[in-house]
């Protein structure tokens, strides 16, 4: 219906807090347990389309005990991550593609459509208004979390003709515990142990895996539990020997060819595996060093100099019987898994029907986890109030 309103930037009302949280320091963050003090919602009416965004101060969110979203999960989201610059400017990664990913989950679920250009707008008016929470060290970042969830109050089944978007944000740091062994004060990621399930699928062809929706993770939370119960740090997803994903990461593995050339593989994107951002990252990252692998960064000690092999990124099938007898045959690398939140993890062992297989695998230094206790700087920072032009203020 054209008669509906899209999101509309030029309306956003800007209302700002007036108490601000303190800002916590770095090394107490874990993932997703902290928000900042803003967020961005609209809400699509049937009869008038998406309201005026506003921004607001974080606020619990009121729902209809018969809404869809509490009803049927209808409820997908996104995860991206703004980084500060070194000269202090807020960069978003690849936002285009978490937002033509929102529009394809919001299309799965049936709920209404929006202008994916206008929420980016919103987004990064967002991200102004939060910049004293993203960290200034590197590694670290904003987790930023657009949600769109249905709130048509009905039991009848049938797609959710209102919703409400929302964006939080939430600044995060390493995903997983990063060790620090004697002799090695810098933060290594560790390499995760996954115990493998085939007894719980996480997606099937025809189903909603290609898609980000809540309802592809509620179900992981049991074979989840089992597994760290029992020591595992995540799962290890399959579709009969098939591997899908790693916990809520792609999959990766490097394989040394007999021509000493690396094969670097992830399962295709066949409707059962979601299309990550740093999945298609990594493999544009390979692709553009295919012909001439040269790792050395001037501007920091990480150097694989001498590394002369070419890389080859393929997506096909891949078999955890396969993948044991490469590392047995001693092909495999290493194997790993990336994601938005956890940016990229390599795997140390991998347990299945009581059978525990050891894959090689590097602990990852990242220079970026290097400087000890830094924290958000303290003092008289300038907050949101003077990082927004007065015409957005009320
Ligand atoms: C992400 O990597 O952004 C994810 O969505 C994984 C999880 C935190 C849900």
């Amino acid at each position: 219906n054209s008669q509906l309103k899209d999101l509309d930037p030029a309306k956003l009302k800007v209302n700002l807090a007036q108490r601000l949280q303190p800002l916590p320091a770095l090394s107490t963050l874990k993932f997703g347990e902290t928000h900042t003090d803003h967020m961005l919602v609209v809400s699509f009416d049937p009869k008038t389309g998406w309201s005026d965004p506003e921004i607001k101060p974080y606020a619990k969110v009121e729902l209809d005990p018969m809404s869809s979203a509490l009803q049927y999960a209808t409820n997908c989201f996104e995860g991206m991550k703004a980084y500060l610059s070194p000269d202090s400017t807020p960069l978003l990664f690849r936002p285009d593609m978490n937002m033509s990913r929102l529009a394809s989950s919001v299309h799965r679920l049936s709920l209404p459509p929006f202008s994916t250009s206008a929420l980016l707008t919103l987004i990064k008016r967002l991200v102004v208004v939060e910049k004293q929470w993203m960290p200034p060290k590197s590694g670290y970042s904003l987790y930023i979390r657009p949600t769109v969830i249905g709130t048509k109050s009905t039991l009848g089944v049938a797609a959710s003709d209102s919703a409400l978007l929302y964006v939080i944000c939430s600044p995060s740091g390493p995903y997983f515990p990063l060790s620090r062994g004697l002799g090695r004060p810098d933060g290594y990621i560790k390499p995760i142990n996954l115990l493998a399930v085939s007894s719980h699928v996480r997606a099937w062809p025809g189903g909603t895996g290609g898609h980000k929706l809540g309802l592809n993770y509620s179900p992981g939370f049991l074979p989840m539990s089992h597994a760290t119960e029992k020591g595992w740090d995540q799962i290890l997803w399959l579709r009969g020997d098939m591997v899908m994903e790693v916990g809520a990461m792609n999959f990766f593995v490097c394989l040394k060819r007999d021509d000493g050339d690396i094969d670097f593989l992830t399962p295709p994107l066949d409707g059962t595996i979601l299309p990550g951002v740093t999945r298609a990252s990594i493999m544009d990252i390979a692709r553009a060093h295919t012909s001439s692998l040269s790792f050395s960064s001037s501007t920091s000690n990480t150097t694989l100099d001498g590394l002369t092999s070419r890389l080859h990124v393929s997506e096909n099938p891949l078999t955890l019987t396969t993948l044991i007898q490469w590392s047995r045959e001693g092909r495999l690398i290493e194997a790993f898994g990336v994601g938005t939140a956890a940016v990229l993890c390599p795997i140390g062992v991998i347990g299945f029907e009581g059978e525990e297989s050891e894959l090689p695998s590097t602990e990852a230094k990242d220079s970026a986890f290097t400087e000890a206790g830094a924290s958000y700087p303290d003092g008289n920072i300038e907050r949101p109030s003077s990082l927004v032009d007065s015409k957005e203020s009320k």
